[in-house]
């Protein structure tokens, strides 16, 4: 999918990796919608970025509705633009680790689990299943007849998560493990759809960490030893966009890290 003149619907488009992917592909010609719960950062960054090619619009992607209207806009948008929507790229989430059992013998609140779920891996599938009845409808192009694709964020915890990530790493296994049957499912529309997997990347979520587990993460990275950069995120995000060979597959972003079970 290219990027001049299209728009994409980018969920935590307010903050980290999301961001940076939003930036690149708006660097590129792209048209960009935010969706975010973070109002005061997303029209921080449309007044920076000026509105012709950028929109916020506030959303929870726990909130159906939410999306709907979100998605209801960018559309009406695209619709006075001419700039076709070119995908999804769901980058909204949420960390939050427990433990199964706590040291008082207490066993992870169902809400705890449930409120992971609903951010990464049921949020992530709503804004796709919302957004795919405009994509399908969209002009076929080029010899392959391309739609539009769809791009998620899982993480290393998908593969190798650490101690109190069984929600996290059950919303990203979730996320790795639909990669392929979302495009089979999509094929026959030519629509792609495609995750990346990173480990420690600097973003707002991982500017809360503490120095102690930052650099115990680090002490584990295998090389380069360090967090990767939001633009080295970007421009794989971008590949996966751009490339149609990219489809119903897991890219590992990790600098051939895997994380310990515990740091
Ligand atoms: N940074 C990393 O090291 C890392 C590693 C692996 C996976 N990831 C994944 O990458 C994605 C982006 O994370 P990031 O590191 O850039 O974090 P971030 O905190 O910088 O950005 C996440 C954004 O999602 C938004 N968000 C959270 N809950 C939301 C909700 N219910 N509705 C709408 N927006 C919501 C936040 O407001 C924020 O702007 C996440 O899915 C995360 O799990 C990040």
């Amino acid at each position: 999918m290219h990027l001049q003149n299209r728009t994409f619907i980018i969920s935590g488009g307010s903050s980290g990796l999301a961001l940076a992917t939003a930036r690149l592909l708006h660097s590129h010609g792209a048209y960009i919608s935010l969706l975010d719960m973070n109002a005061e950062a997303g029209d921080a960054i449309i007044s920076e970025l000026g509105s012709v090619r950028a929109r916020f619009h506030e959303v929870d992607v726990t909130d159906t509705d939410s999306i709907a209207a979100a998605v209801q806009g960018t559309v009406e948008w695209v619709q006075t633009t001419g700039a076709a929507l070119g995908g999804v790229v769901a980058g909204a989430g949420v960390g939050n680790p427990g433990l199964i059992i706590d040291k008082n013998n207490e066993p992870l609140p169902l809400a705890a689990f449930d409120f992971v779920i609903n951010v990464n891996l049921r949020g992530t599938i709503d804004l796709i299943r919302q957004t795919l009845p405009y994509l399908t409808q969209n002009e076929p192009l080029g010899a392959d007849g391309e739609r539009g694709v769809l791009l998620m964020f899982a993480s290393s915890a998908a593969f190798d998560g650490q101690m109190g990530q069984v929600a996290y790493a059950a919303s990203k296994g979730g996320l790795a493990s639909l990669t392929l049957p979302l495009a089979r499912d999509l094929s026959r529309f030519g629509i792609r759809a495609v995750t990346i997997a990173p480990s420690l990347f600097e973003s707002g979520m991982t500017a809360m960490m503490g120095a102690k587990v930052r650099q115990s993460l680090e002490r584990v990275m295998e090389w380069p030893k360090r967090a990767g950069k939001p633009d080295e995120f970007a421009r794989v995000a971008r590949e996966c966009i751009e490339n149609p060979m990219l489809n119903g597959t897991v890219i590992r972003l990790d600098g051939a890290m895997r994380m310990p079970s515990k740091l």
